[in-house]
C-alpha cells in the first residue's frame, strides 16, 4: 500500500493532440502516453448541478481523471496537503496515484469525466471513510 505518496505526486498531463480543420483526436497509447498499464476505463455522466463524487482514496489504484467534455473540479488531498485543479480540457489529464483523498465537484452541464485505472474495479481497494485515511496517512509517515 503505497501511502506516503503526497498531492505533488499527482500531476496534470498534456495528451497529445492530432489537429484537423475537421476535428481533433487525442490518443490515449498503454504505458506511452500514461504511465501505467490500463486495465479499466470508466466515465461518469449525466452528473446533475451541484453534485459531489469521489469522496475516497484508494490503497493501490492509479489514474488518468480527463475531462472529455465540460468541465469539473477536482480536490486532492494527502491528509496534510491540498491542491485543487480544475479540468476542462480534453488533452489535459490529471493522474492521481495511490493514497489521496479525492472529492469531484462543480460539474458543468453535459460534463464527462473519463477515468483510466490501473485495476480492475475492487471495492477492497478504497478508503472510503475521511478519519480512517487520515490514521492510515498518519501511521504511514510515522513507519
Ligand atoms: P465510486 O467509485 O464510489 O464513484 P465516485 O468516485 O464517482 O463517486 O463508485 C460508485 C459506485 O459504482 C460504487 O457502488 C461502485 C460502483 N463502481 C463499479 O461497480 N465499477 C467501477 O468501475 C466504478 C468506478 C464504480
Amino acid at each position: 500500500m503505497i501511502l506516503n505518496n503526497t498531492v505533488n505526486d499527482c500531476k496534470l498531463i498534456d495528451l497529445p493532440i492530432i489537429r484537423n480543420r475537421a476535428g481533433n483526436i487525442t490518443p490515449i497509447n498503454n504505458l506511452i502516453d500514461i504511465p501505467f498499464a490500463i486495465q479499466r476505463v470508466y466515465y461518469l455522466y449525466d452528473v446533475p448541478g451541484g453534485a459531489e463524487r469521489g469522496g475516497h482514496a484508494h490503497k493501490t489504484l492509479k489514474q488518468l481523471i480527463i475531462a472529455a467534455s465540460g468541465s469539473f473540479e477536482i480536490s486532492i488531498s494527502d491528509g496534510n496537503s491540498k491542491k485543487v485543479f480544475c479540468l476542462n480540457q480534453p488533452y489535459q489529464g490529471l493522474i492521481i496515484v495511490p493514497g489521496i483523498w479525492r472529492e469531484l465537484k462543480n460539474f458543468s452541464s453535459g460534463s464527462i469525466c473519463l477515468v483510466f485505472a490501473s485495476e480492475i474495479y475492487d471495492e477492497s481497494d478504497y478508503i472510503r471513510d475521511f478519519n480512517e485515511f487520515k490514521i492510515l496517512r498518519n501511521d504511514a509517515s510515522i513507519s
